[in-house]
């Protein structure tokens, strides 16, 4: 076998996503549009954004491309795959109506309603309902979660502990203006209690692997404090995800969304993300996203023990054969974790082009890969380029707090100007473990 494979994106996730099919002995050429430094020194770049759809169908053909895999949400809820099979080409990620699992927070919950899925209890209004909508809040439980229908790069979904701060909050998501196009419908929804915990599943349609579970960090500051931002950390896989937890998910969860989007004529194939709480009574779906995450994929597949390319590929043809599941279902080795390194001032706004020491220091680390996520080559110099700078990953045969020891020891070695990180990735798992 010898595959040509164009990855899409350029953060993180699209990094740890090229290092882990570099590995994959049927890959002879990658390629990744746009790509970054990073991605630079294991796949060709090329300079198209994830948003010139039919550029990169052409770029797909001319290069005679085996498989292209998209790493963002928005193509996929644009359309992409559903244009690259009109032109019979091989992509991995679901079409744009099984996206509509992650682009409407409304489609998903009433599609949880229909095939049984747990998922916290909810209503969803439209504009023409809001009025009762504002009812609705008038008397609910507190804390309240609002979420605005739309993709809203994680800006959509407010816990609001107070009833005013509800009112407020809904009328500025039906006003729309701070929300985008993300505010015509509104989900309100029972506040859920328990740990979180991201479980990625790899389906064709009909079949699924599920990958290590993994626990992400989404506030800005240690003690889960500051504001939601994409993600500040990451470890896999997460005690709190135990075996019999993970088949249950897979029983309750994934196996029924699955057959269900199948019955409802828009079969998913590709990357089923579920952000899940672990509560009392059980998993419970917080959300869906139809593309691996960001940054669990930095620890989940550099753990991967099957071969990527050939699940990928699989995947997209709607063949998942015995021999790859049963490999890629095999039980993980031990533990990674993933620092992320921001920018001073993320997740507001963050200056650019501050130069980044220290990451010849991690080279022939074993074990130790810094993924990049927001950077850009100034001549020689690599400077930062985004609000999320560097993925720090660990991977090792012992146990996390060795893990942990490992990419920290890593971070201690780079340095840029108003560098942030937390501090305490992982700790809630060494709690319990
Ligand atoms: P989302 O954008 O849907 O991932 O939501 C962002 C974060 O809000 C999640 O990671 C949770 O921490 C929190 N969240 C969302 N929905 C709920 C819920 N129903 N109960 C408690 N926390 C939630
Ligand atoms: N880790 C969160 C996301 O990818 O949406």
């Amino acid at each position: 076998m010898s595959l040509s494979i164009l990855v899409l994106g350029s953060g993180g996730r699209e990094h740890a996503l090229v290092w882990t099919l570099s590995r994959s002995p049927g890959v002879s050429r990658l390629s990744c549009a746009p790509g970054n430094p990073g991605i630079g020194r294991l796949a060709r770049c090329l300079p198209v954004p994830v948003s010139e759809r039919l550029t990169l169908v052409e770029l797909a053909e001319k290069e005679h491309i085996d498989l292209t895999v998209v790493g963002p949400e928005v193509p996929l809820a644009e359309g992409i795959v559903d244009l690259f099979q009109e032109r019979g080409l091989a992509i991995f990620g679901p079409t744009k109506g099984a996206a509509e699992l992650e682009w409407s927070k409304a489609f998903a919950k009433g599609f949880m309603v229909r095939h049984g899925v747990p998922t916290a209890g909810f209503a969803a209004f439209d504009a023409p309902r809001r009025k009762e909508a504002e009812k609705y809040i008038e008397d609910c439980p507190l804390p309240v979660v609002l979420k605005a229908d739309g993709l809203a790069a994680g800006k959509g979904v407010v816990i609001c502990r107070e009833r005013e701060e509800a009112a407020r909050t809904l009328a500025e998501m039906f006003g729309g203006s701070a929300f985008g196009d993300a505010g015509t419908s509104v989900v309100i929804e029972e506040f859920l209690t328990g740990e979180e915990a991201s479980v990625f599943a790899v389906t064709d349609g009909t079949r699924f692997a599920t990958l290590a579970s993994a626990q992400d960090h989404k506030r800005a500051l240690d003690g889960d404090l500051g504001k939601n931002t994409g993600g500040m950390g990451a470890y896999a896989p997460t005690p709190f995800v135990p075996d019999d937890l993970l088949w249950r998910v897979e029983q309750e969860i994934i196996a029924p969304v699955i057959r269900g989007m199948a019955a409802e004529g828009r079969p998913y194939r590709g990357c089923l993300y579920a952000g899940l709480m672990i509560t009392e009574a059980g998993p419970k779906v917080i959300e869906f996203n139809c593309r691996f995450g960001d940054p669990e994929t930095q620890v989940v597949l550099p753990l991967f023990p099957g071969d990527l390319a050939q699940l990928l590929c699989e995947s997209a043809a709607g063949s998942l054969s015995d021999k790859t599941l049963a490999s890629a279902r095999t039980k993980v080795k031990g533990t990674a974790a993933c620092i992320v390194l921001a920018s001073a001032g993320y997740p507001d706004s963050y200056p650019t082009g501050i130069p980044i020491h220290g990451l010849e220091s991690l080279e022939g680390r074993h074990g130790v890969v810094a993924f990049h996520a927001g950077t850009a080559l100034r001549g020689e110099q690599l400077v930062t380029a985004g609000g999320r700078v560097l993925g720090v990953t660990a991977v090792t045969g012992g146990d996390l707090a060795e893990t942990l020891r490992e990419a920290y020891g890593a971070v201690e070695r780079i340095a840029f100007d108003g560098m942030q990180y937390r501090r305490d990735i992982g700790q809630k798992a060494l709690r319990v473990s």
